[in-house]
């Protein structure tokens, strides 16, 4: 549930049960996981919540920001989900392994809408991490395109320490970063990977200081919003394809887009 913030602006939406605020601000959209007293735990209504601001972004946005209030980026996972009592209106996981296959599994693809959409190619997604990101948290950063993280971020593949597998969008782009070799030791061990050693596998954008974390996030913003934006969206979708494409084929995708971008820039109608 969502409810506008005071004065009824559209630009401000508070979901109170998933814990999230969110701002839009010109071409600029920024989420906040603001339950920083549960260190940004995350449940199905922060997911649900974070799917239906994908599907209604505005159209100028280009740019979506997610952080998070207080010393950790997110928790992951409301732990309450592994009580019986689970989340209140939400169940638990003990509730959820009796639904039958199909609605099991279409609870868990509705929970990575909540991700997927991170990744469109007409925007470019910042995750602003300080402090821990673990399980959910650090998939949550995984699903931005770009993460600047604070020199004190710790990400942390906890799932299965747990007895679970990371099934929040994760697994992918951590393999597409750091290889198949280097994700199965960081998620079968568990441990943490340091601010430090994350940029060193290609894990960070950027590392600073935790005070200089805002202003780092939005020096990046405008260096990206400086270029053109429909050459943005294409060269994104370009660079997304690469790793599912030969060289030849690579090559016919960037003359469909370049033809693209000619005839949108020079064509005479
Ligand atoms: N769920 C619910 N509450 C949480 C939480 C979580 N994941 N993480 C922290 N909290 C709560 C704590 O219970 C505590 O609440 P109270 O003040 O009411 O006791 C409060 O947040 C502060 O927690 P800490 O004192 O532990 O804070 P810290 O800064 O010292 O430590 C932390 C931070 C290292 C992240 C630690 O809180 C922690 O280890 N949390 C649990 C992490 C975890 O195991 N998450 C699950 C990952 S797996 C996953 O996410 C599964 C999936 O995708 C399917």
């Amino acid at each position: 549930m969502s409810e506008a913030a005071p004065g009824g602006s559209a630009e401000k939406v508070f979901y109170e049960e998933a814990g999230l605020r969110y701002e839009v601000d010109g071409e600029i959209a920024t989420i906040t996981l603001d339950r920083p007293e549960k260190r940004n735990a995350q449940t199905f209504a922060t997911w649900s919540a974070l799917a239906q601001i994908g599907e209604n972004l505005p159209q100028q946005v280009r740019i979506v920001v997610v952080r998070g209030e207080g010393p950790s980026f997110s928790a992951g996972i409301d732990l309450r989900m592994f009580t019986p009592e689970g989340v209140p209106g939400q169940g638990s996981f003990a509730s959820t392994a009796t639904l039958d296959a199909t609605a099991f599994e279409g609870r868990i693809a509705q929970a990575q809408q909540g991700f997927l959409w991170l990744r469109r190619p007409d925007i470019v997604s910042i995750a602003a991490v300080q402090g821990h990101a673990v399980g959910a948290g650090f998939q949550l950063a995984l699903a931005c395109d770009l993460r600047v993280l604070a020199d004190d971020a710790k990400l942390c593949m906890k799932e299965p320490a747990l007895g679970l597998v990371p099934d929040l969008t994760g697994t992918k782009p951590l393999v597409d970063l750091v290889g198949v070799s280097r994700a199965v030791e960081i998620c079968l061990t568990a441990r943490v990977v340091g601010a430090e050693e994350a940029a060193g596998l290609g894990l960070a954008a950027l590392v600073v200081a935790p005070g200089e974390l805002e202003q780092a996030v939005r020096d990046l913003s405008a260096a990206l919003l400086s270029t053109n934006r429909d050459a943005a969206t294409a060269t994104k979708r370009l660079l997304q394809g690469a790793p599912g494409r030969t060289l030849e084929e690579q090559c016919a995708a960037e003359r469909q887009e370049q033809m693209g971008r000619i005839r949108a820039l020079f064509a005479r109608s």
